[in-house]
């Protein structure tokens, strides 16, 4: 079994208490995974991952099982509609029924936030955020930055604005954390209602039109689910004022690109015809997201 502070150092709750060296150890490794052509390996054979998404994912939960099965582990998915959470079950149970099967390492996701890192302190095996409320989603960001390293070459010095619903966005705040880290400056654009106010210190609000004047782009989807009162503007009022219109996107300079961690409300944050244009980094950003959780499953579990 291990130590309780291995299976600290193991686990990835976010990138806020995450260094350069390990972020970088985690970008190196994704880029050799990246680079095998043999589609599965045997390096966790005999190894068993469970996912256990309290929350609906599309992306992240098949990219996290293909990581999975890639490095030739075990794979057992949970989904809370499917389980005895529906019959009131709390999330520390569940997780704790999992690990006391067997498991060696579990891929999180849920609603509440704070939740996961009380979590973490009372199981023995290493814990990897899928997303956790409004806090992080450290893979998320890790897969944004491989996939700026891909195109740029290094994070540093290159300056990403971050548009949209700052307030109820994990990948934002996983993005700020990490990519300052790595020496990149962060801005942010968003509408009065949308802002984080905690975030001011750490990066500034821009205008619209400040904001389009970077090396990334990126846009985040407007959380409905997340507003207790609903929107107070009207999607097309949003798409007037914040979204990467047609217009906007010709306005961008040759280098720039478009990223966006999906799904997209096409015509809200995003034109239709931007998201598959020859800038936009969408679809790139979900093949990235393979190797990149396959080096943290790596790291957790080897
Ligand atoms: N980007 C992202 O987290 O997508 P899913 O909600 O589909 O996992």
């Amino acid at each position: 079994m291990m130590t309780a502070t291995r299976v600290k150092e193991r686990s990835l709750l976010g990138l806020k208490g995450l260094d350069q060296t390990e972020i970088a150890a985690i970008m190196a490794r994704a880029a050799y995974w990246d680079k095998q052509t043999e589609k599965v390996s045997s390096v966790l054979a005999s190894r068993f991952v469970s996912n256990m998404f309290f929350e609906n994912s599309t992306r992240t939960r098949f990219s996290f099982e293909m990581a999975e099965k890639r490095l030739g582990a075990q794979v057992l998915n949970f989904t809370a509609a499917a389980s005895s959470v529906e019959k009131g079950e709390s999330i520390y149970d569940t997780v704790r029924t999992l690990e006391s099967m067997g498991i060696d390492a579990g891929v999180v996701r849920l609603k509440p936030t704070g939740v996961l890192a009380q979590l973490s302190e009372k199981v023995s095996i290493p814990l990897i955020n899928a997303g956790d409320g409004n806090n992080e989603h450290p893979t998320q960001a890790l897969l944004d930055m491989y996939t700026m390293i891909k195109t740029f070459g290094e994070i540093k010095g290159l300056t990403v604005s971050i548009i949209g619903d700052i307030m109820h966005s994990r990948v934002a705040r996983s993005n700020l954390w990490g990519l300052t880290r790595m020496g990149a400056k962060v801005q942010f654009c968003a509408p009065e209602n949308m802002k984080a106010p905690e975030l001011m210190e750490h990066a500034p609000y821009v205008t619209i039109d400040e904001a389009l004047k970077a090396d990334v782009v990126m846009m985040l989807r407007v959380q409905l689910e997340r507003h207790a009162t609903g929107m107070l503007q009207s999607a097309e009022e949003y798409r007037r004022q914040f979204g990467l219109t047609e217009e906007r996107a010709s306005r961008l300079s040759p280098n720039t690109v478009i990223m966006h961690p999906a799904p997209v409300n096409r015509n809200v944050e995003i034109d239709d015809a931007v998201v598959e244009s020859a800038k936009s980094l969408i679809f790139p950003q979900m093949s990235n997201g393979v190797p990149v959780r396959m080096a943290v499953i790596e790291r957790a579990i080897r």
